[in-house]
């Protein structure tokens, strides 16, 4: 991706939390291609180790530690050696905080503190704090889906949460200090190499095109009506690489989409286009899952000069030629069962 307002990130010291992860790894590749040096701090048990590799952490990062972002003599030494912070390293699954809340609250809640205390005492310029439309909850109640930063936050999963206070503190601890902080509010996001997280009801791109491809039905939770709205993760990385740079995103929330709603069942219809044999099927709607809106991007316009790229359509098209061509990533608890024989 060329864009020439990168360039102010040539030579820069970038630390990406959270970089061994499917948003964060894709960030360290475009920092890479801006010239910019990329330091990741992860803990890389969010995907077995296979699935790891898919994400060119290695290759793309000029410095890869092990550690979590709770340990502050860990992120003291690394804050120190960076010009930049973008803090994506979260238990990022919907489902999975609202089974083990207290592994939510360890890393979103102690490791954000962890990540702002010691960015104040650091010299770094600007941290991006990585947030979720999830904060949104189901809307004002008005029926109204279009979701807008100023509006009334009611969140309705641990996960959704956890993300809102993190937004609260970074303003707290960084709003009147030296070190810039900018708070970006991703939609949902999706684009290969992403694999499913067992248990999980997030992610309707690799779940809806692994069950197609392996044969069973792609399951629709609430019927499919929810909507979201989708960005690809090429996308997602170039907003919040720009949202270091950008002058006008200082001290600002801005939403990360698209600014179109689909709903799940749409998204099916699309995966199934490429799976003549598919077939869908109702669910019941999990706990946590919102039913979804879409993002009032003038901020992410105005403020950061952004918008997405990759149309829904080619991200899905791009996702299920990858899936084709890399059958393998499907993880082994996805795979129907064997019959036993006699
Ligand atoms: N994927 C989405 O649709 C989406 C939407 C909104 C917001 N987000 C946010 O974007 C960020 C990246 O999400 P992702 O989809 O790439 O998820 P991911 O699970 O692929 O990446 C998160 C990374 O954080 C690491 N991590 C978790 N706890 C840690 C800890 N205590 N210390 C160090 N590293 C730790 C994990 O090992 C993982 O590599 C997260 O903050 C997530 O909440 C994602």
């Amino acid at each position: 991706m060329k864009d020439s307002r990168l360039q102010k990130l040539d030579g820069a010291r970038v630390l990406v939390t959270g970089g061994g992860g499917l948003v964060g790894s894709r960030i360290v590749a475009l920092l890479k291609a801006s010239g910019a040096r990329a330091s990741v701090l992860d803990r890389f048990d969010a995907y077995p180790h296979s699935v790891r590799g898919l994400f060119d952490v290695d290759v793309n990062a000029h410095k890869v530690v092990f550690g979590d972002v709770r340990e502050a003599a860990t992120v003291r030494w690394l804050v120190q050696q960076a010009d930049y912070v973008i803090h994506a390293a979260a238990y990022a699954d919907v489902a999975a905080c609202t089974r083990e809340p207290e592994v939510a609250f360890a890393a979103n809640l102690q490791g954000t503190q962890t990540v702002l205390q010691e960015t104040l005492r650091s010299p770094v310029k600007r941290l991006v704090f990585v947030s979720s439309a999830s904060v949104y909850g189901n809307g004002r109640g008005d029926g109204v889906q279009e979701f807008t930063e100023s509006q009334p936050l009611v969140p309705i999963s641990v996960y959704a949460n956890t993300k809102l206070w993190g937004e609260h503190q970074a303003r707290l601890m960084l709003g009147g200090s030296d070190r810039e902080f900018a708070v970006l509010r991703y939609f949902s996001v999706y684009g290969d190499p992403q694999v499913p997280k067992p248990g999980s009801h997030s992610w309707m791109v690799p779940w809806l095109s692994m069950s197609a491809q392996i044969g069973l039905p792609m399951r629709l939770n609430g019927g499919g009506r929810q909507v979201r709205d989708m960005v690809h993760v090429d996308d997602i990385a170039h907003a919040t690489v720009l949202a270091l740079v950008a002058e006008g995103a200082v001290s600002q929330t801005i939403n990360v989409g698209s600014g179109k709603a689909t709903s799940v069942r749409e998204i099916a219809e699309m995966v199934a286009r490429h799976y003549p044999a598919a077939s869908l099927v109702d669910a019941p709607l999990p706990e946590g899952d919102p039913l979804g809106g879409y993002a009032d991007t003038r901020r992410s316009r105005d403020l950061l000069g952004w918008a997405p790229a990759v149309t829904l359509e080619e991200g899905v098209d791009r996702y299920v030629a990858w899936l084709k061509a890399s059958p393998d990533v499907v993880p082994d608890w996805m795979l129907p069962v064997p019959a036993l024989t006699a």
